[in-house]
């Protein structure tokens, strides 16, 4: 328990880690460009970092859960759920809707920090 308990947490960080590096890392100003090659890959990645979060913070809620000593911050979990779904839905949209990608990029990082700063202040 305490072993998967340290793995999902892991992973968990790890996706944080994607979602708030990746599109700062593509921003033009930061070396990146958005050739529509480079953007398919970063879309799928940053998709995948918000699937895998979904999907840890999914498990991590449930061992939470089945644990009698540990209390479980229903509307904190609540609201991190909602910002994940906005980061989603820029990770989505980053390429389908015309002009300013890099300002979709911005966003989604800063949402995501926001999102972590929520997980260990709230
Ligand atoms: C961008 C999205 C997210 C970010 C950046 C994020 C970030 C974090 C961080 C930094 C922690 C460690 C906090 C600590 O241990 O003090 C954490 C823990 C946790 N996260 Fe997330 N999270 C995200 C999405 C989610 C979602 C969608 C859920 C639930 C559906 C979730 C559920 C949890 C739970 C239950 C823990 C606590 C685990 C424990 O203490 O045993 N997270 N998250």
């Amino acid at each position: 328990m305490e072993l998967t308990h340290t793995i999902l947490i892991l992973a968990h960080l790890l996706g944080l880690a994607v979602l708030i590096g990746s599109p700062l890392g593509a921003l033009p100003g930061a070396g990146g460009t958005h050739r529509p090659t480079l953007a398919v890959g970063l879309r799928r990645l940053l998709l995948s970092a918000a699937t895998l979060q979904l999907l840890t913070g999914l498990a991590l809620t449930a061992l939470l859960e089945i644990d009698d000593a540990a209390s479980v911050d229903h509307t904190k979990i609540a609201v991190k759920l909602g910002l994940l779904l906005v980061a989603g839905g820029l990770a989505a949209h980053l390429n389908r809707r015309p002009g300013q990608p890099h300002v979709r990029l911005w966003f989604l990082s800063l949402i995501s920090a926001g999102t972590a700063a929520i997980a260990v202040l709230w």
